[in-house]
């Protein structure tokens, strides 16, 4: 990176860094977690009823922090035209994030303009019955941060995403990754480690979200003494996860490349908002997808706008 551009980069990240310490401060993480229970609370009795398939799915999630389906048999209107149009658009986009990955760049994905040139692909991600699912599951009104078509190149580095860590966006958070290539445990399939209680994990004031080096090591296929959930499975199966209480990675993959979407979802107001808006897309091009769908479907995909102001002041950090 160049010097202006480093400089640029840390200055933007001094108002995120000032809010992450404060809100460590116990003090502070007393008082918002009191605010946030009361929050949850108050909110019960209007959480969503769900069917007894969305049930187990939730139930999974809780329990052991992943659950795998087809996406087929979830009876999301339109999921087999979307899988279609994100396969084809992973398929154009293949060889220059291959060139990308060659030229060091270890984060690969779809550009934000391309997703905004294919609404089915980011509005399938307010389908009713998936935020009745997510919203039952985080137990607030949610915020839907979009989808990033992710491309995994079998080079078998483990870097970024590949190594074990929670998201840092909130305290529960629901991730719907779809695959759009076959999945084998070659090919870079995701993992979780079922670990009920992994905040009390801890690597330092700042880092607590990723494992230390020394833990990274599997031993007898074990990682924290657990052994991982590997979601392996055929194009387009669907994983939901809770990236924020489990520990997760994608495997890095030797075998074939790997082609997934991934859909992110959180509490309105979220832990930490500085860490959120990951999808690259801008304003105008949400509610350019979003303006003939239902208050609560603009609610989720434009919840930005309803953050209190201080948190919309902070920028949020780089990917
Ligand atoms: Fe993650």
């Amino acid at each position: 990176m160049d010097l202006v551009g480093g400089l640029k980069r840390r200055a933007q990240s001094v108002p995120w860094r000032i809010a992450s310490d404060l809100a460590q401060r116990p003090m502070i993480h007393t008082l918002r977690t009191r605010r946030y229970d009361a929050s949850v609370a108050l909110h019960r009795p209007a959480l969503p009823r769900l069917t007894p398939a969305q049930d187990a799915i939730l139930a999974e999630v809780d329990q052991r922090g992943v659950s795998q389906r087809d996406i087929a048999t979830l009876g999301i209107p339109g999921s087999g035209a979307m899988l279609l149009s994100a396969a084809d658009l992973a398929q154009a986009w293949a060889d220059r994030l291959r060139a990308r990955g060659r030229e060091g760049i270890d984060f690969l994905y779809v550009p934000a303009d391309e997703i905004a040139r294919h609404p089915e692909i980011y509005r399938f991600g307010l389908d009713a019955g998936l935020l009745d699912l997510v919203e039952a599951y985080i137990g607030l009104p949610i915020a839907y941060d979009g989808v990033t078509l992710q491309y995994t190149v079998a080079d078998g580095r483990p870097v970024s995403t590949r190594k074990w860590h929670r998201d840092r966006e909130d305290r529960r958070m629901v991730k719907m990754a779809i695959y759009l290539t076959d999945v084998d445990a070659a090919g870079g399939p995701f993992q979780l480690l079922p670990i009920l209680d992994p905040a009390s994990y801890e690597t330092g004031p700042r880092d607590m979200f990723y494992l230390r080096e020394a833990d990274e090591v599997e031993q007898d296929g074990c990682v924290l003494g657990t052994r991982p959930i590997s979601c392996e499975g055929p194009a387009g199966t669907a994983v939901f996860a809770d990236t924020a209480r489990f520990f997760h990675r994608g495997k890095p993959a030797t075998g074939n490349d790997r082609a997934a979407l991934f859909f992110s979802y959180f509490a309105r107001i979220p832990e930490r908002p500085f860490f959120c808006y990951r999808s690259g897309l801008s304003y105008r091009q949400i509610a350019a997808m979003t303006d003939d769908l239902s208050p609560r479907q603009r609610a989720a995909a434009l919840w930005r706008q309803t953050l209190p102001l201080p948190w919309r002041l902070i920028p949020p950090s780089a990917v």
